[in-house]
């Protein structure tokens, strides 16, 4: 392409949330990693996540952490996919910890946990009212690190390159791009991974930045991708209520754990606030059209002054901000579009239909949330198939090589063997298993 900058790299990652940063934490320093953001880094959902991340509290939580994710999501997750999710919950937030993640804690100094709707226990890690924030801000300081990887931002990918393996399949290339000021930069990967986030921008009312407008589900779709449940959106039940224009600011799910209660103009209750999102979603609408509101009421008068002092420091804040004294009063709240379940197909590895193409955290399906994700489940979900996209990304990378090298070894011999001799045979006579 005339005036296309060209770099060559190993991996491309298309989105700096905590997928795509964690999926480049995850790969080996001898791979030579080339990340994207679409605006500036700050500028994705990770970071605006503010309930916490699931953590398999002790073995004896593995059944009702299954049974919840399940319940929440209709039963229609991919068993498998929570499966790996809870069982690699505990090894993620360990890390997290080690690279300088900060959660709350006890006064004895243990993990402190939290709880949202549809939890039947307290199972989540927090840090204040901010934890992506805080999760999003340390992997990017790490990846900032990296010997191996470079990070363009305001750069925006306008669609992936396709070619043919040894084996004459279509394969995913890299990427092309475009930053702010109209230059094109191409990307050649051998492994290519969209962790372009979820479809908030394209809705009027949405907690997500509105750059995020399903980028890579379009260009997946455009290449024939598997896509998958485009119709699996989550309404979050509780966004403060305004006139302003602009992105919806939420108020935490785990508000309403804490003790936060919803109350209509009446000031009556009208629901069990701790039923799935899209229950209590569901609530609401039908109470604000009964009375003909422009919203409901969330009162914190349950919720103990030190607590929202501490946990909900930035809620407490925007509200002021807003004119509405979270301490003394209830504030209007409206549902309003939060996450996207669907998106691009994807296997346990987060392989894409298209080898060589991978996909993480919100842009992908992997089944873990079925049709309605439970409460602080999506960074976690995020993080753990990340790093299984590295590890595949890796063994593949591992087998092409021993691959390479068998080859090698095979012309090798084929002066000493008589006749041809595939990998397989010369594997053998190497003595690999
Ligand atoms: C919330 O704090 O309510 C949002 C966190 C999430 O989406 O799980």
């Amino acid at each position: 392409m005339a005036g296309t900058k060209t770099i060559d790299a190993d991996v491309a990652i298309v989105g700096c949330g905590v997928a795509g940063l964690y999926c480049a934490l995850n790969l080996p320093h001898a791979l030579r990693v080339v990340l994207l953001a679409k605006t500036t880094v700050d500028e994705c959902d990770s970071m605006l996540a503010q309930g916490g991340i699931c953590v398999l509290h002790d073995p004896d939580d593995y059944e009702s952490f299954f049974e919840d994710t399940l319940r929440a999501g209709h039963y229609e997750n991919r068993l498998e996919s929570v499966d790996m999710m809870i069982r690699a919950s505990r090894p993620i937030i360990d890390d997290l910890i080690k690279r300088g993640v900060r959660f709350a804690r006890t006064a004895t100094g243990e993990l402190d946990y939290t709880r949202e709707g549809a939890h039947s226990r307290p199972r989540i890690v927090y840090h204040e009212d901010i934890t992506g924030e805080e999760i999003t801000t340390h992997l990017l300081a790490c990846v900032r690190e990296l010997p191996n990887a470079t990070v363009f931002e305001n750069t925006c990918m306008t669609d992936i390159l396709e070619g043919f393996d040894a084996d004459g399949r279509r394969v995913c290339r890299g990427i092309v791009a475009e930053d702010a000021g109209g230059a094109h930069l191409q990307v050649n990967a051998d492994a290519t991974v969209l962790a372009t986030g979820g479809v908030g921008g394209l809705y009027k009312h949405s907690t997500n930045y509105p750059c995020l407008t399903g980028d890579g589900c379009r260009v997946a779709a455009e290449h024939g991708v598997l896509l998958e449940h485009m119709d699996f959106v989550q309404i979050h039940p509780t966004t403060l209520w305004t006139q302003k224009p602009g992105r919806s600011f939420l108020i935490s799910e785990s508000a309403r754990g804490e003790g936060a209660i919803l109350l209509n103009d009446a000031h009556e209750r009208f629901c069990d606030e701790l039923q799935p999102r899209d229950v209590v979603s569901g609530n609401i609408l039908r109470e604000m059209r009964r009375e003909g509101a422009e919203h409901v009421w969330l009162s914190f008068e349950r919720v103990p002054r030190e607590e929202l002092e501490h946990h909900f420091t930035h809620i407490c804040e925007q509200c002021r901000e807003e004119g509405y004294d979270i301490f003394s009063e209830p504030i209007p709240v409206v549902p309003a579009q939060h996450y996207f379940m669907g998106g691009i197909h994807v296997n346990s590895d987060s392989e894409t239909t298209l080898p060589h193409l991978f996909a993480a955290g919100e842009t992908c399906c992997n089944g873990v949330h079925g049709r309605n994700r439970l409460a602080s489940n999506s960074l976690l979900e995020g993080l753990v198939f990340a790093q299984r996209a590295a590890d595949k990304i890796m063994r593949d990378r591992f087998a092409a090589d021993t691959a390479a090298q068998l080859a090698v070894a095979a012309s090798e011999r084929s002066r000493f063997v008589a006749g041809s001799r595939d990998v397989t045979d010369v594997a053998l006579l190497c003595g690999a298993e």
